[in-house]
C-alpha cells in the first residue's frame, strides 16, 4: 500500500455549493469517499483541507510516512511562495491539481507557485483531476 496525502486549500470546503460552473456539484467528501473507493487496494489517503496558509504549511511539514502527494491550493497557488517552501522542503512526488481550467480564466489564475516544483499539473477537469492525479502518482512511485 502506498500512503497518500491528499490536501486542499482556501474554499475548498464549500465544494458543491461553490460556483458549480467552474467546479462541479461534488463535494470534497464525495471525492474522497470515491477515492478511497476506486483506490482501496492500493492506497491508504490521508485528507486535509484548511482556509488558514499556516495550518496548510503545518501540515505539509508535519506529514509522516507519506509516498506522495496531490495538493489544490485553492487560491493560495497563485500567492503562497510558504506553502511552496514547504512543500520544497519536503521533496516528495507531488502532483497540483485545480478543478477548473485555470488558464481558461482571469489572467492572475495562469500563474501559478507549484507548477514547476511539481511532477505535473492537471487542470480543467473537474472532479476527476484528483483520480488521474492518483494514477499518476501510482506510475510515479513504481518507476
Ligand atoms: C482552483 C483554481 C483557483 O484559481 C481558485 O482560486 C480555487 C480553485 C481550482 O480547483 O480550479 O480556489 O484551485
Amino acid at each position: 500500500m502506498f500512503r497518500v496525502a491528499v490536501i486542499n486549500g482556501a474554499n475548498l470546503n464549500l465544494l458543491g455549493a461553490r460556483e458549480p460552473v467552474h467546479y462541479g456539484l461534488k463535494t470534497l467528501e464525495d471525492i474522497a469517499r470515491d477515492l478511497e473507493r476506486e483506490f482501496k487496494e492500493k492506497i491508504t489517503f490521508n485528507f486535509f483541507q484548511s482556509n488558514s496558509e499556516g495550518a496548510l504549511i503545518d501540515h505539509v511539514q508535519g506529514l509522516k510516512n507519506i509516498d506522495g502527494i496531490v495538493i489544490n491550493p485553492g487560491a493560495f497557488t497563485h500567492t503562497s511562495i510558504a506553502l511552496r517552501d514547504a512543500l520544497l522542503a519536503r521533496s516528495l512526488p507531488t502532483i497540483e491539481v485545480h478543478l477548473s481550467n485555470v488558464h481558461a480564466r482571469e489572467p492572475f489564475r495562469k500563474h501559478s507557485y507549484f507548477s514547476d516544483i511539481c511532477r505535473g499539473t492537471i487542470s480543467g477537469l473537474g472532479p476527476q483531476v484528483y483520480r488521474l492525479a492518483i494514477f499518476g502518482l501510482l506510475s510515479i512511485l513504481a518507476e
